[in-house]
Formats: C-alpha cells, sequence, structure tokens
C-alpha cells in the first residue's frame, strides 16, 4: 500500500500535473484534495496538450479511478464541461467520483470574487475571478451548499434562499451590482447540473480508507503551492486553501500515518502569477528569455507569469513544513541557454544576512536575495534520458540544491512531454 502526495514547493505551476501522469501509470486512485478551477494542470501525451482544471491528471488512465475530494471547492459548469471536452477527445471520465461534502461554487461566488477585487483597486490580490476565495469563505462560513445539497431539492432550495437573500443585499447594496436571479439558478444546479454530478457522487472517506486497507495506490495531486497557502503562504497574496500536506489529510479525511511519501514539486527557477512579494524575481531581458523559453503563461488564464531565480531558502522551509521525503526539479532545460545561474541562499534584510524566511511578512517584503552564481552548461538537454548524460556543470547544480536542501532529487524535467523526466533516483 502506498499513500504518495505530490505538493507544490513554490507558488504554483511548477508541474504537478506532468509528475502526476508519470505517476499514475502505477497508482489505483488519483485524488484532488483542495483548491478548484483556479489550478491548470498541464499533461502532455505524444503530441497532444491538456490543460486540466478540476480532474485529476490521473484520468488518461483507463485503470485510475480520479477522485474530487472533500476540500475541493466545484464549480458544476466547469466541471461538466470539462468532462465533455476530455470525452470529445476520446478520454474517459467514467470512473469519476465526487465527494458529497465537496463545496460547490455558485454564480455569486464569480460575482463577487470579481467586484471584491475591483474594489481592491491597486491592492487587488490578482487571484483568477473563479469564485475560490468566496466559494472556501462561505464554507468557514458554514452558508456553503454541497455537492451533496444538489441531491434533494427541498434542502438545496431552503439553503439557497436563505444565503442567495444575504448575497444579492452585498451585491446590490455594497457593491451597486445587480441582484442574482434565484430561479435561473436553482433550475441551473437542480435541473442542469445535478442529473450529471449527482450519480458521480461517493463517500470518497470511506472509499479511500478502504483501498488503503486494500493495499492500494493513492496519488494524492496537490493543486496551489506552499506559499500560496492561506496559513503558509504569503498572506493575504495566497489561495484561500491549503494545499500543503495538512491540507491533504484534512481535504480527502485520510489520517497523517496514512501517507507514505512526500514528492515536492520546484521549477529549476520561480514563477508566480498575480500579486505579493517574490524576493528573487528579475525584470529586463532574462526575465524575458526564461518566459519565451518556459512558455510562463498562465495555463489557463493566459496570464504572463512573472519569474525569477531560484529561492532555495523558500523552498528549504517548504520541504520542511511539508516533511518532503523527495523534490522533483522541473524545467532544467529552460535554463539551457544561460551563462550563469544564481540561487538564492540568503537575504539581506535591513543591512543583516539572514538565512531563513523571515516570519514577519513585511521583512519579506524587503528582502534582498543573496545569490549563489553557477555556471550554466549552455546545451540542449531536451534529449537527455540518464543521469549519465548529464553535462558536468548540470550535475553541480542538482548536487548543490540536494546538499543545500537535505534531500534527494528524485526526477528531473527537461522538457513538457511525458518522456522528457529522468529518474535520478536510480
Ligand atoms: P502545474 O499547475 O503545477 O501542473 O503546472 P502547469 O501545467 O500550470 O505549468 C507547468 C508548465 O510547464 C506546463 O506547460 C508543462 O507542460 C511545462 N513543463 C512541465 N515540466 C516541464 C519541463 O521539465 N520542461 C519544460 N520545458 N516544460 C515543462
Ligand atoms: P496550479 O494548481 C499559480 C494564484 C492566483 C492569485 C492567488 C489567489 O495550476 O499551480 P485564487 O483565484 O486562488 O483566489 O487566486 O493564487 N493561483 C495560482 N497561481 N498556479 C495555480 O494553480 C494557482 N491558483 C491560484 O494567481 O495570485
Ligand atoms: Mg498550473
Amino acid at each position: 500500500m502506498a499513500v504518495t502526495l505530490i505538493v507544490g514547493l513554490q507558488w504554483g505551476d511548477e508541474g504537478k500535473g506532468k509528475i502526476t501522469d508519470l505517476l499514475a501509470g502505477e497508482m489505483d486512485y488519483v485524488v484532488r484534495y483542495q483548491g478548484g478551477h483556479n489550478a491548470g494542470h498541464t499533461v502532455m501525451i505524444g503530441d497532444e496538450t491538456f490543460a486540466l482544471q478540476l480532474i485529476p491528471s490521473g484520468v488518461f488512465y483507463p485503470h485510475i479511478v480520479p477522485v474530487i475530494a472533500n476540500g475541493v471547492v466545484v464549480d458544476p459548469k466547469v466541471l461538466l464541461e470539462e468532462i465533455d471536452a476530455l470525452e470529445t477527445r476520446g478520454i474517459s471520465t467514467k470512473n469519476l467520483l465526487i465527494s458529497g461534502n465537496a463545496h460547490l461554487i455558485m454564480p455569486y461566488h464569480h460575482e463577487l470574487d470579481r467586484v471584491t477585487e475591483r474594489y481592491l483597486g491597486k491592492n487587488k490580490l490578482g487571484t483568477t475571478k473563479r469564485g475560490i476565495g468566496p466559494a472556501y469563505s462561505d464554507k468557514a462560513s458554514r452558508v456553503g451548499l454541497r455537492v451533496q445539497d444538489m441531491a434533494d431539492e427541498k434542502i438545496f432550495k431552503q439553503k439557497l434562499e436563505v444565503v442567495l437573500k444575504e448575497k444579492n443585499a452585498i451585491l446590490t447594496k455594497v457593491y451597486n451590482r445587480l441582484a442574482l436571479d434565484f430561479d435561473s439558478i436553482y433550475h441551473q444546479y437542480i435541473k442542469v447540473y445535478a442529473p450529471r454530478i449527482i450519480p458521480l457522487m461517493a463517500n470518497t472517506v470511506e472509499l479511500l480508507h478502504n483501498a488503503v486497507k486494500e493495499n492500494k495506490n493513492i496519488l494524492l495531486e496537490g493543486a496551489q503551492a506552499t506559499y500560496l497557502d492561506l496559513d503558509h503562504g504569503t498572506y493575504p497574496y495566497v489561495t484561500s486553501s491549503n494545499p500543503t500536506a495538512g491540507g491533504a489529510l484534512t481535504g480527502t479525511g485520510l489520517g497523517p500515518r496514512d501517507l507514505t511519501k512526500i514528492i515536492g514539486v520546484a521549477k529549476a527557477y520561480v514563477t508566480r502569477v498575480g500579486a505579493g512579494p517574490f524576493p528573487t524575481e528579475i525584470e529586463g531581458d532574462l526575465a524575458e528569455l526564461l518566459t519565451q523559453r518556459g512558455r510562463e503563461f498562465g495555463t489557463n488564464t493566459g496570464r504572463r507569469r512573472r519569474v525569477g531565480w531560484l529561492d532555495l531558502v523558500m523552498l528549504k522551509h517548504a520541504i520542511e513544513l511539508n516533511s518532503v521525503d523527495e523534490v522533483a526539479l522541473t524545467k532544467l532545460d529552460v535554463l539551457d541557454v544561460l551563462e550563469f545561474i544564481n540561487v538564492c541562499v540568503g537575504y539581506e534584510i535591513d543591512g543583516k544576512a539572514v538565512s531563513h524566511v523571515p516570519y514577519h511578512q513585511s521583512e519579506l517584503h524587503r528582502a534582498k536575495p543573496i545569490y549563489q552564481e553557477f555556471s550554466g552548461w549552455r546545451c540542449d538537454l531536451s534529449g537527455v534520458t540518464k543521469l549519465e548524460e548529464f553535462p558536468k556543470a548540470t550535475k553541480i547544480f542538482v548536487d548543490f540544491l540536494e546538499q543545500y536542501l537535505g534531500v534527494p532529487v528524485c526526477l528531473a524535467g527537461v522538457g513538457p512531454r511525458r518522456s522528457q523526466i529522468i529518474d535520478l533516483a536510480s
């Protein structure tokens, strides 16, 4: 039996989809435990590229049961569109299961996400405007609607009446927007979505515990990442869930001792979408080069990602926060053309050198990176298939990361394709 967790160690888009797809061949279940359709996980199969938002990245293997667990927030419209798009491309979604306890994203969540961002003006967070924050807020406020509520028209109606009254008051009186229509929301969710969603509903807690007892292999696929975590990220520039390892437990109902391996995914440099501190951010020609070579544009929002050097101080802290056993290092090939490569090994804050992530957020905003410089390898890694074929400079770079981080780099990505990943562990 093995329960493997895949968690992002930076600000998202590290390549979690690709690593999940790679490991999914040996799995029985692939489970999304938090987030919603703010995620965009890319999987390349042959020449085809798939960008998944809600459906776990194991869906491409017919033997896998993809599970959307209780910690996820589900927009049924998006989910059904994603199912239909995959089916149209010949990918079966017939094994997909959804927790009845997963919360629903409702039209007023989308609307509130948009208007609150607009009202924040220059202080906006740069959210994906997918209704994620408002949906998790309602969950915490105990006024959320859940997947299971769609199975009972009466309950759904009662709950929607209460909550829509309050949301419409906020939309009209605070934000000067139009009220949303009860009947059309009710009709969409109960008459259009429920007949297709309810048959997929399952007690996923029981399902996963039974799978553990039956020695099945389970992969927990994190969305977002450590520094977007509501508790451990760069608050308030975070998402509204817990992508870190603890979130994988609350988000599925598995216990801490069920986890057998934790793989952290990190890019060989760093990207971030949206606002918030980013000590190693770079601009100018070098940034443009990384953006273009790494195709650093949002998987489903299309937004340009900010880019910067690899921050080992933050990465080491992320490894501690998640009890990471092994790191999967992606996008090494993006650095192929560089003469030198910087990695951040400390910060200068108010004239003092520090080697840890500052506890006070304002210090992180002022932190100036202290870099260690490495020679670039200046050759094409995209065709490399094993460790022995790495140039010396790449080996020196990866060895240094392992030494600094105190955990092995088990996988190294040299391109977006399924085959372009090197197993360093063997
Ligand atoms: P996720 O959200 O963590 O699943 O990552 P995204 O899919 O949003 O972004 C990662 C991007 O990098 C995708 O376009 C992947 O196809 C691509 N990618 C993943 N691994 C590698 C790699 O090793 N090299 C290159 N060049 N691209 C990669
Ligand atoms: P994957 O799973 C990168 C960012 C948004 C914004 C902040 C809050 O593909 O790695 P939200 O809509 O969640 O309230 O936005 O979080 N963000 C992501 N950035 N990758 C993601 O997912 C993200 N999901 C949310 O850009 O800064
Ligand atoms: Mg992504």
